[in-house]
C-alpha cells in the first residue's frame, strides 16, 4: 500500500526535483497532487512518464492525504502549511520558517532520524537548508568520536538558491551585457548578479 503525496511548489526548481526523485526511487505513492499559486493553475509538471496539472494551494483541501512536502517559501508556509497539518496531514517542510520552532523537529534523516517522533506536536517536520543538511551528515561521525564544539562556515550560494526569479534575472543579465543596446535591470537580487558575488542571501537575520 502506497501513500498520498501533496507536493507545494511543484512548478518551482524544489518541486520539481522532489517529483523526480519521488519518481525515480519509485516511492510508494497510490495518489498524488501537485500544487502550486493560482497563477499556476493548470500548469502541466512531470511526475515520471505522467504528466500532472497543478492545483491551486490557496484553495487545496488536504483531509486524507498522509504528507506534504512543502516548497513555496516561508510567506506562503506560514499561511498554508498550519491548515494542511490541522487536517491531519504530516508537512514536511524546506523553507527556514520552522527551523528553530522546538515543537517542530529538524531531520536530516542520517543524522537525527529518531528525532522524527517528535513531529506529532505539530505535525510538521522541517529540514534545514542544503549547505547545513550536506555539511552534518559529514560532521556527526566527527562529533560523535570527538564532540565538535564549534564549526566556522564560509558557503558560496549558487544564484538557482534564489529560486526560479533568481535564475531567469542572471540569464536576463547575462544576455543584456553581452547585447550593448539592452540595460542590466536589476530586480530579485540587490546588485547586478551576473558576473558577480554579493554577501548576501535570503534576509538578514537579528545574530547577522
Ligand atoms: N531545504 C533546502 O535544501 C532548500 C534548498 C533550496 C530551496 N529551499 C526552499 O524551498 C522553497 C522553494 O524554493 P525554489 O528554489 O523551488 O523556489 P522557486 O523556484 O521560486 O519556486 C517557488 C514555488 O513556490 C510556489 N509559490 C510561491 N508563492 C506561492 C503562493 N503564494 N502560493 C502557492 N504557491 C506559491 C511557486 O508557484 P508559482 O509557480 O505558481 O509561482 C513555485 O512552485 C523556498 O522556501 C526555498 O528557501 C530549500
Amino acid at each position: 500500500m502506497g501513500y498520498r503525496v501533496v507536493v507545494a511548489g511543484a512548478t518551482g526548481n524544489v518541486g520539481r526535483e522532489m517529483l523526480n526523485i519521488l519518481a525515480e526511487r519509485e516511492f510508494p505513492i497510490d495518489d498524488i497532487a501537485v500544487l502550486a499559486s493560482r497563477r499556476s493553475l493548470g500548469t502541466e509538471v512531470s511526475f515520471g512518464d505522467k504528466t500532472l496539472k497543478t492545483q491551486d494551494l490557496a484553495t487545496f483541501d488536504f483531509t486524507g492525504w498522509d504528507m506534504a512536502l512543502f516548497a513555496v517559501g516561508s510567506g506562503p508556509t506560514k499561511e498554508f502549511a498550519p491548515k494542511a497539518a490541522a487536517a491531519g496531514c504530516v508537512v514536511i517542510d524546506n523553507s527556514s520558517l520552522y527551523r528553530y520552532d522546538p515543537d517542530v523537529p529538524l531531520i536530516v534523516p542520517e543524522c537525527n532520524a529518531e528525532a522524527i517522533h517528535g513531529y506529532s506536536k505539530k505535525n510538521i517536520i522541517a529540514n534545514p537548508n542544503c549547505s547545513t543538511a550536506q555539511m552534518v551528515v559529514a560532521l556527526k561521525p566527527l562529533h560523535d568520536r570527538a564532540k565538535i564544539k564549534r564549526v566556522v562556515v564560509s558557503t558560496y550560494q549558487s544564484v538557482s538558491g534564489a529560486g526560479k526569479e533568481g535564475m531567469d534575472e542572471l540569464w536576463d543579465q547575462t544576455k543584456a551585457i553581452y547585447n550593448p543596446t539592452d540595460d542590466v535591470k536589476v530586480k530579485k537580487f540587490q546588485k547586478q548578479i551576473a558576473f558577480n558575488v554579493i554577501p548576501h542571501i535570503d534576509v538578514f537575520m537579528e545574530d547577522g
